[in-house]
């Protein structure tokens, strides 16, 4: 599907829209396209009302493992749907909780969107990965370390499992699957927020950064704006299937506390600490081959320019 021209009332429905992420999309979205019709549906239970300041939409309050999307929605011929709301907590070991809550929300949208064949762009994780240290491609065997990483998998074998009823020849589901993603609008996220912000409020405080011996792990940190950019394409692209979203580099944690040194004007040295955890990702990077073929995008931020970028927005903010 083709993104409408600027002045078109592009009607748009945004699960997980008062996240971080999620946020930032509704935003772009309302800013780009001034006649856009967003609609958002959050239940708040990881997102904050702050970040819809401004949001001229309508908001649907409620869990959308339980929401009845018919009752609500069903008179708005929605041309979109991006559905990135999530459990997002990788700490919650409440398997029945993250399967039911993540996996179901996604039935119920994949069910209202399918008689009206809306195209559906869903968010997915590097996370389905696991925690093999080498550059992941879309085709790679999925090994999720985590139950959170595991209702993903079944998000994306759920959207596959639509896909190939012949009734559905030509409905659009794409995943992105998000790598480290960091930038303005994350803090309500506490210690979920990325390490990009968890390092800048050691360092603002005039702490060592702290890091596991001896800062040489990898992430493909990738900046938001970066990932909403891809997450557009997705949908702008006829293609369905997985898409990886990141910046296609592996940055260390060293490199990362050196941009926020240069950002920040400090001179700040690390705090390398014993690693406690026998699964700490040791790398992660994304292939971009795909995403880059396929749907046209390309990473704009570097680490350097993506970390200015947010610390001067930080900054200013105070
Ligand atoms: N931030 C990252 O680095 C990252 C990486 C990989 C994947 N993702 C995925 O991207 C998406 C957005 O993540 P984020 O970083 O913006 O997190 P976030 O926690 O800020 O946003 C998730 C939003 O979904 C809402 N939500 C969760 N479950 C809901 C439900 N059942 N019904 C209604 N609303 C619900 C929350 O209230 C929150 O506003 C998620 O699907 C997440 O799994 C994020």
């Amino acid at each position: 599907m083709p993104l409408p021209a600027k002045s078109v009332r592009w009607r748009v429905l945004v699960t997980g829209g008062a996240g971080f992420i999620g946020s930032t999309l509704v935003k772009r979205i309302e800013r780009e396209w001034e006649n856009a019709q967003v609609t958002v549906v959050d239940d708040f239970r990881s997102g904050h009302f702050k970040n819809l300041e401004g949001f001229r939409g309508e908001l649907i309050a409620a869990d959308l493992a339980t929401l009845e999307l018919e009752r609500y929605l069903h008179a708005r011929n929605f041309d979109a749907i991006f559905h990135l709301a999530s459990i997002t907590d990788t700490r919650e070991m409440d398997q029945r909780k993250m399967c039911w809550d993540n996996i179901e929300s996604f039935r119920r949208i994949l069910e209202f969107a399918r008689p009206r064949q809306i195209p559906v762009t869903y968010a997915s994780s590097a996370a389905t990965y696991g925690i093999d240290a080498r550059v992941n491609s879309e085709t790679d065997e999925r090994k999720p370390a985590n139950v959170y990483g595991f209702s993903k998998v079944q998000l994306e074998n759920l959207a596959a499992r639509y896909l190939q009823d012949p009734e559905h020849a030509g409905w659009k589901l794409a995943a992105v699957r998000y790598f480290n993603v960091y930038g303005p609008g994350e803090a309500h996220k506490g210690a979920m927020a990325s390490m990009v912000y968890q390092l800048y409020l050691q360092m603002k405080a005039g702490k060592a950064p702290r890091v596991f011996k001896h800062g040489e792990q990898s992430r493909d940190f990738v900046h938001v704006d970066d990932v909403v950019n891809c997450t557009l394409l997705a949908m702008n692209s006829s293609k369905a299937g997985v898409f990886n979203a990141g910046s296609g580099q592996a940055r260390t944690f060293n490199d990362l506390i050196a941009c926020l040194n240069d950002a920040l004007k400090l001179k700040l040295k690390p705090d390398y600490i014993d690693n406690p955890f026998a699964f700490f990702q040791p790398f992660t990077q994304a292939d971009l081959s795909r995403s880059r073929a396929e749907l046209g995008y390309e990473p704009r931020y570097t680490l350097e320019t993506g970390v200015k970028q947010y610390v001067d927005w930080l900054e200013k903010r105070k």
